[in-house]
């Protein structure tokens, strides 16, 4: 369970960061929901609060260290103290490798694997001054972390570090009474893919094991159980969230 823990999520607005703010919310915890978009996330702000959950919103570019910084702080100013932090936000891109120019490059790493570090480093030493006990920080991993794709270099590329930075993370925090644990998920029915010709999505299902993509509250539902402390035996780890696609491969 997750009631009365204080979660902060990044990518709150839409997809998988939507669906686990519900999830959260649904079993009480008490929410930062952050995003870069700030009419999406306040309406996911106003479900969070019918839901019963005790929420705020604060737009948050996750690429820029000082608003990842400024989250963790609003945070325990609202609720004075933190036990977790949802490093979710992302981007997609599909570029042949050899089209890919370095700028895109660099923004990629800079909002899909920085920020990762941002939120760990901030909401880690909060965690840690506090004094916490059970903190949880997930990160959100992909397939694409653990395989190469030619149109994907520099998704693989920060999707790969964010396993690695939840295994040296977890090493670091756990002494600190902070676990750090991934997420992976599979092709998931989110915004992030509407830019994907429909013949490569539908071609896509096949390579999970029920042959159709995943639903977000699918992902949403392993996040809430990685933030209660019922996962306890999950740490430094990265838990597929694929339906099968990894096993297929
Ligand atoms: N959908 C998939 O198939 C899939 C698969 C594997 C991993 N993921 C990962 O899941 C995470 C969530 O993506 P999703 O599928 O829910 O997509 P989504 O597009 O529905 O949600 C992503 C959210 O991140 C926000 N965002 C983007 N850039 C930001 C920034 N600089 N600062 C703050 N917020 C920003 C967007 O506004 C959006 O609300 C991402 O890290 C993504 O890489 C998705």
């Amino acid at each position: 369970m997750v009631k009365d823990k204080v979660i902060i999520i990044t990518g709150g607005a839409s997809g998988i960061g939507r669906e686990s703010a519900y999830k959260l919310a649904e079993q009480g915890a008490k929410l930062i929901v952050s995003d870069i978009n700030e009419k999406a996330g306040k309406e996911v702000l106003d479900k969070v609060k019918k839901l019963g959950a005790e929420a705020y919103f604060m737009k948050t570019d996750v690429s820029k260290k000082e608003e990842v910084k400024a989250l963790v702080d609003f945070a325990v100013e609202k609720f004075s103290t933190l036990h977790g932090m949802f490093n979710n936000a992302g981007i997609g891109a599909m570029t042949p490798f050899l089209e890919l120019k370095p700028e895109d490059y660099q923004t990629m790493i800079n909002v899909n694997q920085n920020s990762v570090y941002y939120g760990m480093y901030y909401a880690g030493n909060k965690m840690k001054d506090l004094g916490i006990k059970n903190g949880v920080i997930v990160n959100t991993a992909s397939i694409y972390g653990f395989i190469g794709a030619a149109g994907s270099a520099h998704y693989n590329a920060a999707k790969a570090a964010v396993v690695s930075l939840t295994k040296s993370g977890a090493q670091a925090m756990t002494p600190h009474g902070i676990r750090v644990v991934g997420v992976a998920p599979g092709f998931t029915k989110t915004a992030i893919l509407e830019a994907a010709p429909e013949e490569m999505l539908e071609a896509l299902k096949g390579a999970h094991m029920r042959g159709k993509l995943l639903e977000a509250d699918e992902i949403a539902y392993v996040v809430r159980f990685l933030f209660s402390d019922e996962s306890v035996a999950i740490n430094g780890s990265t838990v597929l969230t694929d339906d099968g696609f990894l096993a297929f491969k």
